[in-house]
């Protein structure tokens, strides 16, 4: 049995407190790193929680914008396929007008009888063939299909005539086109492929 404090010798009392010196430091350090390793493990948790509150932020941001863009309509421009094209007399004899090709998609032809409108769409993949004054012909720049004046092709793989398509005369007198009708080689004859003047 350890002696009481009282009757232990002033040596014993001085190693005594030394030891309970040591005892403590040893604790307080242990403490510490316990202290350390509980911090590190708070801010890895810090870490991921922030990026999972992350993480759902710009799912909800992109979410709501994909809603907010929900309620706009999506509107397709399209040029409407009925166009005004000028008066007869705009046009010189034997042209081949170019005028509404990059809009429309049209040439306008005017020979001794009237009036036809090409479709300006390669018949062998669509391409769109350019008109060679100097040469008289239409030329397409993808597999070299050409094409007379009239349409009718003569060269390269194309498999047919190109189309006309509609035109008429509007009641101001200028010239109406609508290439919403087309008409194929074979009924260039009918009303519409054709307007005399
Ligand atoms: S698309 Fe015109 S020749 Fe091939």
């Amino acid at each position: 049995m350890a002696k009481a404090e009282k009757e232990q010798t002033p040596e014993e009392l001085a190693a005594l407190e030394e030891r309970r010196r040591i005892e403590q430091a040893l604790e307080r350090g242990k403490r510490e790193k316990e202290r350390a390793q509980l911090g590190g493990l708070w801010s890895r948790r810090d870490f991921f929680g922030r990026l999972s509150w992350g993480g759902f932020g710009v799912f909800g941001g992109i979410s709501l914008l994909a809603a907010v863009r929900s309620t706009f309509p999506r509107v397709l421009f399209t040029p409407p396929s009925t166009f005004k094209a000028g008066f007869p007399g705009d046009y010189p004899m034997g042209e081949v007008s170019e005028r509404f090709k990059k809009e429309f998609r049209v040439w306008i032809v005017r020979n001794e009888e009237g009036f036809y409108a090409i479709y300006a769409k390669c018949t062998h993949l669509g391409c769109t063939p350019r008109w060679l004054t100097t040469e008289s012909k239409f030329k397409c720049p993808c597999h070299g299909s050409g094409y007379y004046k009239t349409g009718v092709n003569f060269e390269g793989p194309a498999p047919r005539p190109m189309d006309r398509v509609r035109i008429s005369l509007a009641e101001d007198g200028q010239l109406l086109v609508d290439i919403s009708v087309k008409y194929v080689y074979g009924t260039w004859d009918k009303p519409g492929a054709f307007l005399k003047v």
